[in-house]
């Protein structure tokens, strides 16, 4: 999606349950919306980035009660776990809050208001899965049993092992209790539904505009299409956002989640010491762009219940959703119980964070499944990053800084420019396509370029031929630092510490991360002193 460049951009990454520790399949989300935020701005657009922790729900209740602590001690505990991870791996949100947050709760009930007085929240008795002998409602990840539309096994809100589907309370088939394993029965009780069922019409034509990824669209329309069933959105819990008027209900974890984006932008704002009401740029007054980035686990979430919710609550609407495709391991699907997991801070404790950034990124198109493997990221990294990138800065760099010591002078060639201008192109389409590999290939392919160019002209031979060979071979030299200039620039959405290092050693003033686009293009300024190259990137050994 092409953004007008006026326009300021609100870019939200999914909110982690904060029930364990990050592993590698939640950065697919967190790394590739740090990368087009950063991309972003390097194009001029004024850009918020927002996430926090999704702290209420049966994920947090369920740890908590495994671990005999209270949801509150689990979520200051893998709250500050994942804000280390995600400063760790260089993902810079602008602002990380917490659903449980004072405001978030009063937004929550401001909205759920808003949806009762506009005549979308409606009572009724329906049957809930219920433990006899721990003698009380089981609400969603409380329960497991067979999912109703493909028979695979599910839990009880949503079918995760099978279709996919969002499961309503009641629909399980076969309940059994998640903590004591006995089977369930089901118990009636009232419960309060949004009727999600009225905004068909309204999300057909929505989804039709909506931007972001085609997968997002696609699936979302298929079940608009097919039903819309009306969303419980109550649950029997004692900790999350009350229901309004019931001590005895909390809302349903998905109400209170995807408001943290409207809340944690009113936070952020008011922590900027900027007037209140501005948030309302974002959330009501349709002044920006919202991108939402997500896994596909979540689309029904983002492309239904809440443009749904929002636009019964008079709020403004998503402009795009973006979901990545999930990660596998060697094949298998991530299972923290069978092992088949790589947890972040292992991971980071051997390899720089920037070599995942650039794996996740480059390893499949972000729509698709992307399968880990050590093999894989060992010959990205070897290949890629050592074998391409690390070769042209260490050998280009070396040779200048050996025979000049500063960037020589010289014109920049037609060839050269012409490079740059093109991976400039490609790499702004791919963003705007939200394919971050093509956006990288991109870039690597200039890289490529600058070795075949420095072998070409053979510079080491030019430099012992006279005066003539040695004017010539400033030329060339100057040349590939140009190129180098050029690869530093967007590839440092990407690996931002390991371009900044770069940066320092072509001797540029201030940092890249501040820098646009529209410099690969400026010539590298001759005589600035270049400083002593070492190594980019060690090789990865099994
Ligand atoms: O699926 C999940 O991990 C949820 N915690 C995502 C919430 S995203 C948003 F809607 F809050
Ligand atoms: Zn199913």
């Amino acid at each position: 999606m092409k953004i007008p460049v006026e326009m300021p951009v609100l870019v939200t990454s999914a909110l982690p349950y904060v029930n364990g520790e990050c592993h590698i399949g939640h950065l697919r989300t967190y790394v590739p919306a740090d990368i087009y935020v950063r991309i972003l701005r390097k194009m001029g657009y004024e850009v918020i980035f927002i996430s926090g922790s999704d702290t209420h729900g049966t994920p947090i209740v369920l740890s908590a009660e495994a671990q005999g602590i209270t949801p509150e001690a689990v979520v200051e505990r893998y709250h500050e776990h994942f804000k280390r991870v995600f400063k760790e791996l260089n993902v810079n949100f602008d602002y990380y809050g917490r659903t449980d947050s004072e405001n978030n709760h009063r937004r929550t009930e401001e909205i759920v208001k808003k949806l009762i007085e506009n005549g979308y929240v409606y009572k009724m008795r329906i049957k809930q899965a219920f433990c006899t002998s721990c003698e009380r409602f089981l609400p969603d990840r409380y329960v497991e049993g067979t999912c109703p539309f493909c028979g695979e096994i599910a839990r009880g809100d949503e079918c995760d092992q099978g279709c996919g589907k969002h499961l309503e309370p009641g629909e399980i088939r076969e309940p059994r209790c998640k903590i004591c394993g006995s089977t369930a029965e089901f118990r009636e009780q009232e419960h309060f539904f949004f009727n999600l069922s009225s905004f068909a019409e309204f999300l057909t034509s929505y989804l039709d505009t909506m931007g972001g990824t085609l997968n997002a669209r696609n699936y979302a329309m298929e079940w608009v299409k097919k039903e819309l069933r009306d969303w419980c959105i109550t649950r029997n819990l004692e900790w999350g956002v009350k229901f309004p008027g019931r001590d005895d209900l909390v809302v349903y974890v998905w109400v209170d989640a995807p408001i943290g984006y409207i809340s944690f932008t009113e936070e952020f704002i008011k922590g900027e010491g900027e007037d209140e009401t501005e948030w309302g740029k974002y959330w009501k007054e349709d002044k920006t762009t919202i991108v939402h980035f997500i896994g596909t686990d979540i689309i029904y979430h983002h492309c239904i219940f809440w443009p749904a919710m929002l636009k019964g609550a008079g709020y403004s609407l998503p402009d795009a959703v973006v979901a990545s495709g999930m990660v596998k391991i060697d094949g298998k699907t991530f299972s923290k119980s069978r092992g088949n997991v790589v947890w972040t801070t292992e991971f980071l404790e051997r390899f720089h964070p920037d070599t995942l950034r650039y794996y996740l990124v480059s390893h499949s198109s972000h729509t698709k499944e992307l399968d880990f493997s050590w093999d894989s990221f060992f010959m990205r990294v070897n290949n890629e990053l050592v074998g391409i990138l690390g070769n042209l800065v260490h050998r280009v760099l070396s040779f200048a800084y050996k025979n000049f010591g500063v960037v020589p002078d010289g014109d920049i060639e037609e060839e050269v420019f012409a490079e740059i201008e093109k991976t400039r192109e490609e790499g702004i389409r791919a963003v705007e396509d939200y394919e971050f590999k093509k956006f990288v290939d991109a870039v690597m392919m200039l890289a490529d370029f600058g070795n075949s160019f420095f072998q070409r002209e053979e510079p080491w031979r030019l430099i012992k031929k006279g005066v003539q060979g040695r004017e010539r071979c400033r030329e060339i030299v100057k040349n590939v630092l140009q190129i180098l200039k050029a690869v530093c620039i967007p590839l440092d959405a990407v690996m931002p510490d390991k371009m900044e290092e770069v940066w320092e050693q072509l001797g540029m003033e201030g940092d890249v991360h501040s820098v646009k686009l529209d410099e690969m293009m400026v010539p590298i300024k001759s005589g600035q002193a270049l400083k002593k190259p070492s190594k980019l990137f060690e090789r990865v050994e099994v």
